[in-house]
């Protein structure tokens, strides 16, 4: 076991048995019409359900959801999620109207031993965002122990994710502890020649990734709009395509310092452009240095898709975050999809490690097909790139021992 991965505790070190264990989860899934539409957070929750309710703990679930602003809204209630999580888990889950106050008491005093109880989103309470003690002392009386999973939100420093940690005996859940571990190997000890696969649309989202990427990993390949920006930097003419003006600068910096540290930058060399963003819009692939005028580049081109493949057979660890193309508009998933499938099989086959993460990464890896044959994919968002940007996590660093 690595230094990084004995510094906090699991549920191996935690005593849960016949405990109320207060879990911080992260139920905060995207939703269309009433209905969940990725129960992939709720999935992901199982293995600390089960540990938990096999040491008949009492199982009483945090989370936020949506950002309701301090106060109540029936819009951003977790009783749907929760109805989902019953379904999921097999078991009844029962649900409070509040994460605090006597509603709240009530159904935790209801609870068997094992059974599940999904409280009222936190952020109904302002004391959850300003991360207050008060509130946090509030929650910490609802039970005996304090387990987070939401890695996915760790990048709050929120009274349920951080203050709420230091008031009880803490661990980290199956979810978090599986996060963590792929994340150090992936980045923090990563076997070498590492791989950096960054995509989406603009650089000045991802500057402070970019920043850290350069200074960490061997290899950073490029594509979506921000390839576009740093082929704009080196003077190519792009055409109609998106790249952002005013970061030219940047993208040549970024590329200066990632020369000093020994990092290749793989940027497309053909393109597969059409006139518009459309689904099935007739396309034609060209040169990077010869993208007509009224024309975008929407994927990078199969030349530069074998190209990043190549790499990635030299390579021992990859980091993928963000879509080569617009993956959402067909054939512009070609690339996406290409790379995708050339990291699965190299995966499958134990020469590559590979994780992925962030909200359209997990989109386009779903699209091609691959979600389970990579060695990792994260839950996360926003905490995913903030722990790409080598930022301390306030999640995380609460349960640090
Ligand atoms: C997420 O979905 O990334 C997390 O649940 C955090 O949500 P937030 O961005 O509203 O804090």
């Amino acid at each position: 076991m690595s230094n990084f991965v004995s510094s906090f505790a699991t549920l191996d070190q935690l005593s849960v048995q016949g405990k109320t264990v207060l879990l911080r989860a992260d139920l905060n899934v995207p939703m269309k019409d009433g209905a969940v539409t990725d129960d992939s957070r709720l999935t992901r929750l199982v293995p600390t359900l089960k540990d938990l309710a096999a040491a008949r703990a009492k199982i009483v679930i945090l989370s936020h959801f949506g950002r309701p602003d301090g106060k109540p809204d029936p819009k951003y209630s977790l009783r749907p999620v929760a109805a989902e999580l019953q379904k999921i888990w097999g078991q009844p889950v029962a649900f409070a109207d509040d994460c605090t106050g006597p509603a709240a008491q009530k159904a935790v005093a209801a609870l068997a031993p094992g059974g599940v109880l999904v409280l009222e989103n936190t952020r109904f309470h302002p004391g959850e965002e300003a991360n207050d003690l008060v509130f946090a002392k509030q929650l910490a009386a609802l039970g005996d122990v304090y387990v987070n999973d939401a890695f996915s939100a760790a990048h709050r420093a929120h009274a349920s994710t951080a203050a709420l940690a230091k008031l009880l005996p803490a661990a980290a859940g199956r979810l978090m502890q599986a996060e963590l571990t792929a994340l150090e190997k992936a980045l923090g000890k990563p076997e070498h020649p590492v791989a950096a696969l960054v995509g989406g649309s603009k650089i000045s989202t991802k500057l402070d990734l970019l920043e850290n990427l350069v200074a960490k990993v061997d290899v950073l390949v490029l594509g979506g709009g921000m390839a576009n920006t740093f082929l704009a930097a080196q003077g190519v003419a792009v055409g109609k395509s998106l790249y952002e003006k005013d970061m030219l600068d940047t993208a040549r910096a970024i590329a200066a310092k990632a020369d000093s540290r020994g990092c290749k930058i793989i940027l497309p060399t053909d393109a597969v452009v059409a006139t518009a963003l459309q689904a099935n819009i007739a396309t034609q692939t060209v040169s990077v240095n010869a993208v007509p005028a009224d024309s975008m580049m929407l994927d990078i081109g199969p030349q530069s898709a074998q190209a990043v493949i190549a790499e990635l057979h030299k390579c021992k660890t990859l980091v993928w975050n963000g879509p080569l193309g617009a993956f959402e508009f067909p054939p512009f998933d070609n690339a996406t999809n290409l790379v995708a499938q050339a990291a699965a099989s190299l995966t499958r086959q134990g020469k590559l490690l590979s994780v992925a993460g962030g909200g359209d990464t997990v989109s386009a890896l779903a699209n091609a097909g691959v979600t389970d044959q990579f060695s990792y994919v994260s839950t996360a968002g926003g905490a995913f790139l903030e722990w790409l940007e080598g930022k301390t996590l306030p999640g995380v660093a609460a349960l640090e021992k």
